[in-house]
């Protein structure tokens, strides 16, 4: 049994937020001293020429990203960029601090190795948060701040709450993304529209001309998908990230009835989204994969069917802390038995 297959018995005998509220305080702690980061780094991170890429105009050092939701308060950054991810993204953040949903709303299917979580945006608030990471800026790797909407502000008045929040990190951020497929605040999904996605690009490009990406839901018919990610690129979105979390329950065999599910139980569905997305976009935008990836394969599977960069999430808490390095090994082996010189001549090989 691995190390952290034995850690993860003991670790998954707690209640999964409490769990990783416990590991959030021990990596915040501990991961801005320098000779752990360099113990973690040393024993996780993994490079080579082959995995480097830019994309969107930003230095890649692998294709292996951090999905948002796990550092939602970008409290370990420093911590968890020694541990092999290529780039982070945090949030989701809101103009103003939010408790999310009641508890519990993290569930954890370990035959399954998927979760299922209604957690709801709790989350510090752009202030507290864009103020935290003032402090590290800038970064060791690329940083997406992942930006959503207020429970409590309206469908009419979302635009502005949207506005406001990429607003107190316009100096902060390498990427951003606007989270429109959380399942878990009501009618948010709603604003996955061609109106409301222009107004929304139209607004952000007039603030900045870093990166922007759409983080779509995989519970759209497929039609609707296409036009609304059409329409986002038109109006100057650099590019989509395909997916969040499902409410399809017939994917777990004893689901919640509540909340989005992540991990093994999502990955084909997921994958089949990101094949559309493909089929439509590749080469016209950047696409990025999320959804049930927790293995090399199945990351470089996603990266010929034309995905510039990959993230994980479920993977990450069942596989643990050398995920990234083993996916990252591996992905350098797959190039070189495909003859490809970089990872970047991988990228959509699928589809040529
Ligand atoms: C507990 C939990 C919280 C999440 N919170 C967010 C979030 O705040 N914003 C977001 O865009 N996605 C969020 N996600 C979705 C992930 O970023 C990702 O899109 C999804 O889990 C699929 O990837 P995975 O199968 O690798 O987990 C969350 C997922 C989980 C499991």
């Amino acid at each position: 049994m691995s190390a952290y297959k034995s850690i993860r018995n003991i670790l998954f005998k707690f209640e999964p937020e409490n769990i990783h509220n416990a590991l959030e305080s021990i990596l915040q702690a501990f991961g801005s001293i320098s000779i752990v980061q360099d113990i973690l780094a040393k024993n996780f991170c993994y490079s080579n020429e082959i995995l480097k890429n830019q994309v969107c105009g930003l230095d890649f050092y692998n294709p292996i990203g951090l999905a948002a939701g796990f550092d939602k308060n970008a409290k370990m950054i420093k911590a968890l960029s020694a541990l092999g991810f290529g780039f982070l993204e945090i949030g989701t953040i809101t103009k103003t601090h939010q408790k999310g949903n009641p508890k519990p709303r993290l569930f954890r299917f370990k035959e399954e190795q998927s979760l299922q979580n209604a957690m709801g945006f709790n989350n510090d608030g752009s202030q507290e948060v864009s103020s935290r990471i003032s402090k590290i800026y800038p970064y060791a790797l690329p940083i997406g701040i992942n930006l959503g909407k207020n429970k409590n502000i309206s469908s009419e008045n979302a635009l502005k709450n949207y506005e406001d929040v990429l607003k107190d990190f316009l100096d902060l951020g390498d990427y951003y993304v606007f989270n429109l497929s959380s399942p878990n605040t009501p009618n948010l999904r709603d604003l996955q529209n061609i109106n409301f996605v222009q107004e929304l690009f139209l607004m952000a490009k007039s603030h900045t001309k870093k990166p922007i990406f759409l983080k779509i839901s995989p519970d759209m018919p497929t039609d609707e998908m296409l036009q609304v990610c059409e329409m986002a690129i038109q109006k100057g979105a650099d590019g989509i990230i395909a997916s969040n979390t499902t409410i399809d329950y017939s994917l777990l065999s004893q689901p919640k009835s509540i909340g989005g599910i992540s991990g093994n139980a999502l990955r084909a569905k997921s994958r089949a989204v990101f094949e559309e997305l493909a089929r439509a976009f590749f080469n016209k935008t950047t696409l990025i994969s999320v959804g049930g990836i927790d293995d090399a394969q199945e990351a470089y599977r996603r990266i010929k069917m034309g995905a510039s960069l990959v993230q994980i999430y479920t993977g990450f808490i069942f596989k643990g802390p050398s995920l990234c390095k083993n996916i990252n090994s591996k992905i350098q082996e797959y190039l070189i038995k495909d003859g490809f010189m970089s990872i970047k001549d991988a990228i959509g090989a699928d589809l040529k």
